[in-house]
Parts: C-alpha cells; sequence; structure tokens
C-alpha cells in the first residue's frame, strides 16, 4: 500500500463514515479506531462470512463468545504474563520509543533519513522487555491481588471452555470451537491505520484432534494442512486477488517453543508494509490445554469412550484479525479509474457485493413527474430485505460516483419509462452496463447477485 493509497483510504473512510479516529474531538486517542456507519456493515458483512464457514456451514465446529476479564492465572499458564513482551529502547534525547528489533527499520523522528541512534544527538537506553498486555484492577480495591488483564488474543477463553462446550454438545474429537472477539495490546509501534492497533477483534478457531492417531481419517499434521489451505480458499473467496496472497513458514527463530508447525497467510499491502500476516495457522500440541490443566488443577482430557482412551488432544488454531482482513479488502478493492466518455473518473471499491454496506442505491432520474414517490416507494420495500441508501440530490452521474466510492454494487434508476412500463435500470458497479428489470423483481435480481 503506497503511502498515498494510505491517504486516501485514511479520509475516504472518514468521510464516508467507514472509520473515524477515536476520541477525535480530544485529538484522538493512541491507534484506536471508531466504526462508523458504513464501517460496522461492512465488518459486520466480514465476521458473518467468517462465522458462516467456520460454524454454521459445518456440524464438527461450535461457536463460543468468552468474557473478556479472565481469572489471571489465565495468562500465567498461557505464559503471556512471563513472555508476552517486546524489548523496547527509548530515546531520553527525544522521548520516542522504538522496538529494539526494529530499529534498523524505523525513522529517527528528529532526521527521518537516519534510523534511531544514527543522529549524533540520538540517546538510546539499553533495552527492556516490556509487556503488552493492559492491566486494570478487579473491584474497589487497586492492589496486586485485584489485577486482571484485558485479553491479548481470544483463544485462552476456549481453551478453559474446552470441556464445557465438549460435553454440552457431545462433540467428538476432532472437533473445533469458534469465537469472534476483542483483543487488546499495548503494541509499542501500533500504526498504518487499522492494520496494527492496540484494540481489535480477532476470529479465532481452535481444532480439537487426536495426538497419536488419525481422528476423522486425518492426522494431527494432515489436519494442519487442512486448515492451512481451508483458510487461504477463505481469503480467496472475500475477493483478495490470487498473487497478493502467500503463505510464510515460521522459521525455527520464529516458531514458539510449543509449536509444532505454524504458517502466516500473508497480504500484499503494497508500498513499504509489502506482504503483511493476515491470519496465522499454528499447530500448538497440547501446550495450551496441559498448562490449563496445571495451572488449574482440572484434568482437561478428552474421553475417547469407544476406545477407552483419555487424552490432551493437540490443537490445531486458526486466528485471523477482522480489522487487518477489513484493511486487506479495502486495499485490494480501491481503485482509481478513467470512465469513457466522462471527463471526471471514479474512485470506486471493488469490493464482493456480499461485504458491500449498502447493496442498492435507488435513484429518481428527475424530481418531478412521480418518480421520487416511485423511487422512495422501491427503497421502502426493498429495506427488509438488504441495506439500501435513497439518494435524490445532484446529478445522476455524482449519485453513482457516490454509491461507487463506498463499494455500492448496485444501483437502481427511476426513470421516465418506469412510470409507463414499471421498469427500472439496474447499473452494475464493476462493467458499468445497465439492464431493465421490472421494480417488482429488482428484490429477487438483486438478492440472487448478491449469492453469486
Ligand atoms: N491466538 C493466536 C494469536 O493471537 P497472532 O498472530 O498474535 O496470533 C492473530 O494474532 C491475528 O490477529 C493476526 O494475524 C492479525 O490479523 C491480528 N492482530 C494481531 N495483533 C494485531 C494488532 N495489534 N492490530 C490488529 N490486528 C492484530
Amino acid at each position: 500500500m503506497s503511502p498515498d493509497v494510505l491517504e486516501k483510504l485514511v479520509s475516504l473512510c472518514k468521510r464516508r463514515g467507514f472509520i473515524f479516529q477515536s476520541s477525535e474531538i480530544y485529538g484522538g486517542a493512541g491507534s484506536v479506531w471508531d466504526y462508523g456507519p458504513l464501517g460496522v456493515e461492512l465488518k459486520k458483512n466480514l465476521k458473518d462470512r467468517w462465522w458462516h464457514a467456520m460454524v454454521r456451514a459445518r456440524d464438527d465446529i461450535e461457536g463460543l463468545d468468552a468474557a473478556i476479564l479472565m481469572h489471571p492465572r489465565v495468562w500465567e499458564a498461557s505464559g503471556h504474563v512471563a513472555g508476552f513482551t517486546d524489548p523496547l529502547v527509548d530515546c531520553k534525547a527525544c522521548k520516542a520509543r522504538f522496538r529494539a528489533d526494529q530499529v534498523a527499520q524505523a525513522q529517527c523522528p528528529r532526521k527521518p533519513s537516519r534510523h534511531p541512534g544514527e543522529f549524533a544527538d540520538c540517546q538510546l537506553t539499553e533495552p527492556r522487555l516490556f509487556n503488552l498486555m493492559f492491566k486494570t484492577f478487579m473491584g474497589p480495591v487497586e492492589d496486586s491481588a485485584a489485577v486482571v488483564y484485558l485479553r491479548p488474543e481470544t483463544a485462552q477463553g476456549i481453551y478453559v471452555n474446552f470441556l464445557n462446550v465438549q460435553q454440552a454438545t457431545r462433540q467428538k474429537v476432532p472437533f473445533g470451537i469458534a469465537q469472534i472477539g476483542k483483543a487488546f495490546r499495548n503494541e509499542i509501534t501500533p500504526g498504518n491505520f487499522i492494520f496494527r492497533t492496540r484494540e481489535f477483534e480477532q476470529m479465532e478457531m481452535q481444532f480439537f484432534v487426536d495426538p497419536g492417531q488419525p481422528s476423522g481419517g486425518r492426522t494431527d499434521m494432515e489436519w494442519f494442512e487442512y486448515w492451512k489451505e481451508q483458510r487461504l480458499q477463505w481469503h480467496l473467496a472475500l475477493g483478495l486477488e490470487r498473487d497478493r496472497l502467500q503463505f510464510h513458514q515460521h522459521t525455527e527463530r520464529e516458531l514458539a517453543h510449543y509449536a509444532r508447525a505454524a504458517f502466516d497467510v500473508q497480504f500484499d499491502f503494497g508500498g513499504t508494509l509489502g506482504f503483511q500476516e493476515i491470519e496465522g495457522v499454528h499447530h500448538r500440541g497440547d501446550f495450551d490445554l496441559s498448562q490449563h490443566q496445571q495451572f488449574s488443577g482440572k484434568r482437561l482430557e478428552y474421553l475417547d469412550q469407544p476406545a477407552n482412551r483419555r487424552y490432551v488432544p493437540f490443537v490445531i488454531e486458526t486466528s485471523v484479525g477482522a480489522d487487518r482482513t477489513l484493511l486487506a479488502v479495502l486495499v485490494n478493492g480501491y481503485r482509481e479509474e478513467a470512465v469513457e466518455g466522462e471527463e471526471e473518473g471514479r474512485t470506486v471499491l471493488r469490493i464482493l457485493p456480499s461485504l458491500a454496506p449498502i447493496k442498492a442505491g435507488v435513484f429518481p432520474l428527475v424530481k418531478k413527474d412521480g418518480m421520487p414517490e416511485f423511487a422512495e416507494k422501491l427503497a421502502a420495500d426493498l429495506r427488509p430485505h438488504f441495506p439500501v441508501f435513497h439518494d435524490e440530490s445532484g446529478a445522476i452521474g455524482r449519485r453513482y460516483r457516490r454509491q461507487d466510492e463506498v463499494g455500492t454494487p448496485f444501483c437502481l434508476t427511476v426513470d421516465g419509462q418506469t412510470m409507463t412500463d414499471g421498469t427500472v435500470t439496474v447499473r452494475d458497479r464493476d462493467t458499468l452496463t445497465q439492464e431493465r428489470v421490472a421494480a417488482d423483481r429488482v428484490r429477487e435480481y438483486v438478492t440472487r447477485r448478491l449469492s453469486a
């Protein structure tokens, strides 16, 4: 993503009500963002799509919505209290902070052509470890016994509920538990709009498999390969271009000590960001359940009744950021295009129609001869079925452009012919072709095109 495209997207998102800076009137809160009317719809559509693919369309995955605040021992067991840290260096001269392992890529705030530490005045401290978890207190007393954390990942809520869900649903291994929820990380170097933020949403699924022998016809490694492929296909079906997606295999150095294998799905954001992780697929072995078993003193074993075996399952995790994927969708779909026969080009978001926050713009060609009333009634008839936007102001070309910019796949125009034969024009965002469809068939037409 060139800085230029990122800047344009930030501006478009604010102007059209996708994403606003949090607490903007107070000067903004650091790297926290609010989703406006169109953004909340787009994000909801993205999350619904994931939920449908991962939970609704399968009989081997159950849904969960665990609390953000958890028992503090959870984070000791998970390793986050001791190890969820980044090395931090401060510059005593300019007060800027950097991740010690990223100094070589960072810019000195006072001399941007140099890296921190290279400018004569820089006074970098020795690296110190900084824990990324946000701390707060539970109850009225603010002492160390009351410390709780805002969860830095949703996964732990799944592990501690593993047996609750398994016993309530009577699922048999292999099966998964999925959830969507907020996570919080006090990132040292957040930035690039919603790419790296301090509050974000994750869509995570933990799939429990037999550690010793094939379950559901696959070994643990075969399940790992299966989920890698499933998740890549999901991103492709989202409309992300094939050559902008790749896998990155974690090297020995990157691999968590307990992980048996890990791949990131990376998306090419272009510009200085280039290929970056949007999802992680991890083989976590039995680390998480074993740790919780040890720290809680409660058995977290699965009972395979037919075989009369008890074991702690292995976990294959898929973990994708909702906000980061949404940014990938915006970058992937953003175009500035020339339009034949028109002086001004257009900005268009070529996003999957089912993701679009508004499905159809409904316009009267002119504000007379019964067209506004017809359009208003058409919009009211369609509104219970999908989001529509009724717009009568400005030239029709400008109204089309306004919808192109927010990715609306169809524009329905009521014109003179409508008043005689009851048909409206349906303009396609991507091909710019227009066809006439009977107004009372438009709902069916749009619904069919949305599901394609
Ligand atoms: N439970 C595993 C886990 O949390 P992760 O790689 O740290 O793994 C998974 O995070 C995904 O969450 C990332 O691929 C990314 O999409 C998203 N994510 C992580 N940190 C983020 C941040 N600070 N801002 C936005 N998204 C983030």
